[in-house]
């Protein structure tokens, strides 16, 4: 793999330092054997070894008597992310950030300049998250997962709201096999548990009218939050509250990537009909759902009908008229 010359992204030497702890848990390694083979000073190794703890990371020892870990660390790094993917299309480049605004920003950026078709952005912390319609999106440190994936997919424009959906489906089939809860996908991206918030997903593309240059997938999952902030407490939960236990968020991304490339492939082998039979099974939302949506304009109250073929929701309005929902928000009407 090239190195990674995304500027802040986390240094390869990090990367292979976490590796090599991982490799030897519950090994005493010396801190002048973890130097010459990640190729740095000791006094580097124990900044390291610093910044990691700081991320939660138990690592005992110090200089002297040299380091050990006691499991595999819940660190989102590449190369540890890697092993869980193999045969998938997101081994090649993987930017693991400890801190950046929006993994979404980087991967338009990454979009804009080159960057191939199956990257992947993740990141510890993000200062700027993004959700839908112009939200912020809670994203404390080392407690979820903030993933970007980029993709250039050959499909016309007009039928990517299709790719937010086959996301939702492998974010929820990563939270069933993870921690066995089925939670609901409530059109077009939000991830519920007990009708809150466990995660959602923002896709942003950029195109012509019938040529898809690239799509980028932001998908955020609330894992190992203690509690959510105040605001946010009412309509959102993690993992962690919902199942009263932590989960390895490293392995839950791997699930994620790993059915997220199940998923896009059966898109582009058999076309959207699969991906729409199996989010009508699992969303309550898909239909004969009273719902109220809110657009740019307006805000009415329907009964969900379906899917368009293309992944847009059908909404029969009071008054009877059948409305195809392009974007906008959708909440459960009393
Ligand atoms: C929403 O529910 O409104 C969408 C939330 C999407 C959040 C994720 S976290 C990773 C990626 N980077 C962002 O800035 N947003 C998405």
């Amino acid at each position: 793999m090239p190195p990674s010359t995304v500027p802040g992204s986390t240094d390869r030497r990090i990367d292979a330092l976490l590796a090599l702890l991982a490799d030897n848990a519950m090994i005493v390694i010396s801190g002048a054997k973890i130097a010459r083979q990640i190729g740095v000073t000791r006094s580097t190794v124990w900044r390291w070894i610093e910044k990691l703890r700081s991320l939660g990371v138990k690592v005992k020892g110090h200089p002297r008597t040299g380091y050990r870990i006691e499991k595999v660390p819940d660190v989102l790094a590449p190369n540890l992310l890697r092993r869980g993917l193999r045969n998938t299309l997101f081994t090649k480049r993987i930017h693991h950030f400890f801190k950046t605004d929006s993994t979404n920003n980087v991967a338009m950026r990454l979009g804009e300049t080159g960057e191939p078709h199956g990257a992947v952005i993740v990141a510890e912390e993000q200062t700027a998250g993004r959700g839908r319609v112009g939200r912020s999106w809670h994203s404390e440190k080392s407690s979820g997962i903030y993933l970007s994936v980029l993709l250039r997919p050959p499909i016309a424009p007009v039928d990517a709201p299709v790719i937010t959906l086959l996301a939702g489906l492998a974010a929820r089939d990563a939270v069933a096999e993870q921690a066995g809860l089925a939670a609901d996908l409530r059109w077009p991206n939000d991830l519920l548990l007990d009708g809150k918030k466990l995660g959602g997903i923002l896709t942003e593309m950029y195109a012509e009218p019938d040529h898809v240059h690239f799509v980028v997938v932001g998908i955020g999952i609330n894992v190992n939050h203690t509690r959510m902030p105040e605001a946010l407490a009412p309509t959102a939960t993690s993992l962690r509250l919902a199942t009263g236990r932590t989960h390895s968020r490293l392995e839950l991304l791997a699930r994620l990537l790993r059915s997220l490339d199940r998923y896009y492939n059966q898109f582009l082998e058999q076309g959207a009909g699969p991906i729409l039979r199996r989010f009508a099974e699992t969303s309550s939302y898909a239909q004969g759902k009273r719902v109220r949506i809110s657009t740019a304009t307006e805000t009415y109250v329907g009964t969900t009908a379906g899917l368009e073929a293309n992944g847009l929701l059908r909404v029969e309005r009071e008054d009877g008229r059948l409305q195809v929902v392009i974007s906008g928000d959708v909440a459960e009407a009393n």
